[in-house]
Order: C-alpha cells, then structure tokens, then sequence
C-alpha cells in the first residue's frame, strides 16, 4: 500500500527548537513535508493558505498562546490534526477537556517519538476518511448507536467517588443485561473458581473497565443476534471475539503493557470484529467476500472487491463512538498493524497477534505464521522468536475456554 506524505506545521516561538525540528526532518522526509512557523499568528496564515495534516504546537508563547491557536486553527480549517507540546500536567488535562487537541504530548519529546505519534494519527485518519470506505459506511441505513447503559457507567466512572458497588447497582438495574454478564462471567471463559451471582460482586471480581467492554460488546452484538441468512452466525463472532479479547489481554502481559493497556487490550478484542456486524447490511459483502467456517472473514478478499474491510468499518463505528483512539487505531489495523509504522510493542500487537493466533489455533488448513501474521512487522519489533510460546500459551486458553 503506498503511502501518502503528510503535510505537518510545527509552531515554537524558540527558534532554536524550530531548528531542531528542521535538522530532524532529513530523516522523516519520506513521509513528511514540514513547514514552521515562530508565531501563532504567523501559523493562522500558513494554515489559511494551505492545506496541512497536522498541526505540531508549542503551548506557552508570547502573544497568542497554544490554546488560543488551536481554537483558531479549529475554525479555519476544522478537519487539521492538533497536538500540543507540553511540560506541564495541568495543561494537559485543560485541553483534554477542551476537544481542541487530538493529543497532548509531554515534554520533552525525543524526535522519533514525536514521529510515531503525529504519523500514526494521520495514517489512522488517511484509512478511516478513504472514499471507498465512506462510500460503503454511507450505504448503511442505521448503524448501532452507542448503548444508554454504557453512558451510563461512563458518567458514574467519570464522578471521583464511583465504586464498584455503584458500578454494579447500574447494571442491576437492567434485567437483560445482568443475566448476560452473569452467564458470561460464570462460563469457562473467565474461568473463576466461585459462582458469581450479582453484577456487584462481578465488577469486584473483574474489574470496572472488563465488565464497561462487556456491556459494550454484550449491546452491540445482541441487536444482531437472532437475524436470519447471515453468512456467519452472530454468536459464533461474539464468541470469537470474547477469546480475542482474554487472549490479547494476556498477551499484553507479556508483553509487560501497562495496566490499563492490558484493559484496552480485553475491549479491542472484544470489539475488534465488531465491523463484520455492519458487513452484514451490504450486499456486496455476501455476494463477494468468502467466509471462513468459524467466522473468520477473509480480510484479503473483502480488500480486493471493496477497497476496504470490517477492520476499518469498525474502527470507523468505535471513532464515532469517542472510544479512546488507540483502541480505534488496534481495531482499524488488527490485520494490518505494519501500516502504522510502529516502533514499539503495544495494545495493536497484542491484539494483532490474540487474532491471528486464534484463527491459526482453530483453523485447520495450515499452522505458518505468515498465514495469519504480519511477520515484517513482527520482525521489525523483534517478536518473532517469542511466538512459540505464545501461540502454546493460546492453545491452553482456547481449550480452557471449551
Ligand atoms: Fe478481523
Ligand atoms: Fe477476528
């Protein structure tokens, strides 16, 4: 896939960090064009008389400061990436809160990293605005909306004294539901050695944001259950999925990622497939794209009759949805992370590996990596010698799981 340059505006009143900027760009130049500027006004002029991808800012300059610039950067030319550099934590969360800023990286930022950051944000905006995927997304009457339930606990998470009970007398309060995450919480799947019988104690147990991605997951796949002349039943993906999702987590571990990572990790892979179930409202899709039997839809063939596949579709649903980026940016990338260029592992590898991993265990074709991995990536990131162990350490969860 060739990749676009993107175009980037760095703005620092200090020239000598501008420089710096410049010298590094050498290095980047093959997917990046830059253009500086030593003033927020100077920049609202660059930005009104050409097009950018992003917007690198510093936040405290004399005049117009980082703030005032994105507000206006925001006004001339809305659809601008825009991220703040700074060294300060309380700024940081003002402009989280604000909606001006995309990202807030902290400083100081080595190059590279900085990089890794702007790039991936512009890739993962480049394969969620392709025509062919808004032409398909277009065609969709209704896509699912993001449940009241999970609203609900968004806002209770949100206040400073919620507590698992509060957690678990919301969900209570919805019959339906407690009895699927009981059912679920109770399988094999999680493999808990007592018998959870209320949502309270079952947010104890697993924890606020395991049990936030089941009832995510548990809405969005029940409005589908139940339809007729799907190529691949509903269960069977939520299924899927739910494996991806304990093995990505688990895989996160090794991988020594953070806490909440190793969290993001179960939502991405609960989610992850969540793109197949728009699938199914095209009718291209079922005229063209095969299936496996155990639901694994092959992502080459929808690539080659669409120009896109679930993969994105879903990435563009969980954007819509305001589910933190990197969960979107795994989900748009789970068969694909080599797109995003990455330097490092994280919650994409983890889930890229959980997919392929499962298919691999479960279909019986063939057992090569590159059947079902992106190797050069794997390679680039040094992997490649743990995968023995990993895919073992599947097999065991995927038979504990039967
Ligand atoms: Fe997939
Ligand atoms: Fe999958």
């Amino acid at each position: 896939m060739m990749q676009q340059k993107h175009l980037i505006l760095f703005v620092d009143d200090d020239p000598m960090i501008l420089r710096g900027f410049q010298r590094s760009m050498d290095e980047y130049c093959e997917n990046w064009e830059a253009d500086f500027a030593t003033s927020g006004n100077e920049a609202l002029v660059k930005l009104s008389e050409h097009y950018f991808d992003a917007l690198v800012t510093d936040m405290h300059m004399p005049g117009m400061d980082g703030n005032q610039l994105l507000e206006a950067a925001n006004r001339i030319t809305p659809g601008v990436l825009r991220f703040v550099l700074s060294g300060n934590t309380s700024d940081a969360q003002k402009l989280k809160s604000s909606n001006l800023v995309h990202q807030v990286i902290p400083k100081p930022c080595e190059m590279d990293r900085l990089y890794d950051i702007v790039e991936r944000t512009c890739r993962l905006r480049d394969m969620l605005t392709a025509p062919q995927l808004v032409r398909i997304i277009t065609g969709i009457r209704t896509l699912p909306s993001l449940p009241r339930l999970y609203n609900q606990l968004l806002e209770q998470l949100q206040s400073e004294t919620a507590s698992s009970l509060d957690v678990g007398n919301i969900i209570a309060q919805d019959p339906a539901m407690t009895a699927k995450i009981l059912q679920l919480v109770n399988s094999a799947f999680f493999g808990l050695s007592e018998n959870i019988s209320n949502p309270q104690k079952a947010v104890t147990i697993l924890g606020i944001n395991t049990i936030k991605s089941l009832v995510l997951g548990i809405q969005v796949f029940s409005e589908y259950q139940g339809q007729r002349n799907l190529p691949v039943s509903v269960d069977v993906i939520w299924k899927h999925s739910l494996i991806v999702g304990g093995v990505a987590s688990a895989i996160a571990r090794r991988l020594s990622l953070n806490g909440q990572e190793r969290e993001d990790a179960r939502v991405s892979g609960v989610l992850h497939d969540v793109g197949m179930l728009l699938s199914f409202q095209i009718p291209e899709f079922f005229q063209h794209v095969r299936f496996y039997k155990n639901g694994h839809s092959v992502f080459e063939s929808e690539y080659q009759f669409l120009g896109t596949s679930h993969a994105e579709m879903g990435g563009y649903l969980l954007g819509i949805w305001g589910l933190p980026s990197s969960i979107v940016e795994a989900v748009t990338f789970h068969h694909n992370p080599g797109v995003l260029g990455g330097i490092k592992p994280g919650l994409i590898t983890a889930l890229h590996l959980a997919n392929g991993f499962i298919n691999m265990c479960q279909l019986e074709k063939d057992k090569k990596y590159a059947n079902y991995l992106d190797m050069p990536y794997l390679e680039k990131l040094g992997l490649v010698n743990r995968l023995d162990e990993w895919v073992s350490m599947t097999s065991d969860m995927l038979n504990n799981s039967n």
